[in-house]
């Protein structure tokens, strides 16, 4: 008997609406160094001690490299429209700049190919911050020639496999590569430096935009846009101390990214915040940064609750929390979603990241992983909401598809919708992946029935 819990959300998506499901390269490839592939700052910084939980890193990691015939198998039985992946730069330029190398190119031909024959829409990511680790010798992103490196990669991946992707996202999550990567220094390239972090900031956007421009020029036929890592920023009491804090996050994790990408130039509180931190920004770069795009990539995970006076400890929130000590707050995205809808000219948003980790035990090679299931079934109603208040929203994908590397948090975090044994590399479909694989069954029925409803009216 089948055991999964029926979907029931409240809302029809449309008959277009975007299933999907999310990876990214340095999380499932492994192959580290492997026909050809060059090293990325994650493959240098998972060397350093201490820098991951589990000391861990991604010489294996989900072996997807050799297994991505059976992976794409996997993903076409689930029956999503979807599946976003990046390419990793390093494995298709070794050296971020000089040869290019076509076993690494091959590898992602394969892989959109693949999709393509199971039905199945590429959603590419060229920067899901494995950077070359040579670029990273020559100042990485806080140097501005990066840049044009960028460009560079983003058009040759786009020459080889533009006309077959449905989306081309320039990077994932700029904040995190920024701030954690930079000014905290719990990411790659672990840098700590608040005035790095942000020019860092700056070269992301600026790239971004020249990106999207020379792809237009080529001809490119994807959608092209961004993914941030958006949230409401809520103070943890009522106090102007607080509140004046949340408004100054919230400009640092939101505003910081979303003006100028929609031509309002940078916020001038943060501005005046940073003071002698904030980038030198060049005349043209803010127009080309607001180079219009196809698509608003937005991840959602939590809201962040904010005080003035230090940490946030998350048992004071009420609210229950996942394994990564996220509060659970879905209706923060329909709430971040109509905000964002109000306070700026969109192009149409796809939730591009949404997922939790929690501790899964298998029990009889099962894995009934019910607040998985309760956790993605809020959310999709979330955005369901969202849109019924008008927000153009035309896809959700969760994060992610496979148990993987999270980062400084190495093997220990499991985000998958099906699980991994990283000792036999077995993949086995959680509640989750069933009830998402039903979810989207049901919406197709929904879909025909109303279709044959309206011809027959
Ligand atoms: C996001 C990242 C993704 C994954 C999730 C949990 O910040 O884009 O790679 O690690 O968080």
């Amino acid at each position: 008997m089948d055991m999964i819990a029926e979907p029931n959300s409240s809302f029809t998506f449309p008959a277009d609406f975007v299933w999907g499901v999310a990876t990214s390269s340095f999380q499932i490839e492994g192959a580290a160094s492997e026909d050809g592939k060059g090293p990325s700052i994650w493959d240098e910084f998972c060397r350093v001690p201490n820098t991951i939980a589990d000391h861990s890193n991604g010489d294996v990691a989900c072996d997807h490299y050799h297994r991505w015939a059976t992976d794409l198998n996997l993903i076409a039985n689930l029956g999503v429209d979807a599946y976003r992946f990046s390419v990793s730069w390093p494995r298709v330029r070794p050296g971020g700049a000089g040869a290019w190398n076509e076993q690494g190119l091959a590898f992602y031909e394969r892989i959109v190919d693949g999709l393509l024959e199971r039905g199945i829409k590429p959603y590419l990511t060229l920067n899901h911050w494995d950077l070359p680790a040579e670029l990273q010798a020559k100042g990485g992103w806080a140097n501005r020639d990066t840049v044009h490196r960028f460009v560079e990669y983003a058009c040759h991946v786009a020459q080889r496999m533009g006309d077959r992707v449905a989306a081309i996202t320039t990077h994932n999550e700029p904040w995190v590569m920024a701030t954690l990567g930079h000014e905290t220094g719990e990411f790659a390239p672990g840098i700590k430096n608040r005035a790095i972090a942000m020019r860092v900031s700056h070269h992301l956007l600026l790239s971004h935009g020249l990106a999207v421009q020379a792809l237009r020029a080529q001809g490119c036929k994807s959608k092209l846009g961004i993914v941030l890592n958006l949230s409401p920023v809520v103070p943890a009491t009522d106090t102007p101390e607080d509140k004046a804090f949340a408004q100054l996050k919230d400009g640092k994790l939101v505003r910081w990214y979303m003006d100028p990408l929609f031509n309002k130039g940078y916020p001038a509180d943060v501005l005046a915040y940073l003071d002698n931190d904030a980038p030198k920004v060049k005349d043209g770069d803010l127009r080309d940064i607001a180079t219009p795009m196809d698509f608003l990539g937005v991840n959602y995970y939590s809201r962040k609750v904010v005080s003035a006076s230090g940490h946030w400890d998350v048992h004071k929130g009420g609210l229950p929390f996942t394994d990564m000590g996220w509060e659970i707050y879905p209706e923060g995205l329909t709430e971040l979603l109509l905000r964002l809808n109000r306070d700026y000219v969109l192009p149409p948003i796809y939730v591009t990241e949404n997922g939790a980790a929690f501790k899964d035990a298998m029990t009889e090679g099962q894995i009934h992983d019910t607040r998985r299931v309760d956790f993605i079934a809020r959310h999709i109603d979330a955005v369901g909401a969202a849109m019924a208040q008008g927000v153009r929203i035309e896809g959700y994908m969760v994060w992610s598809l496979l148990d993987n590397f999270e980062w400084a948090s190495g093997y220990e975090k499991r985000f998958g919708i099906i699980h991994v044994d990283y000792s036999t590399q077995q993949r086995t479909l959680k509640d989750s992946a069933r009830w998402y694989r039903k979810l989207m069954q049901r919406n197709k029925a929904e879909r025909i029935q109303a279709e044959l409803l309206a011809r027959s009216a």
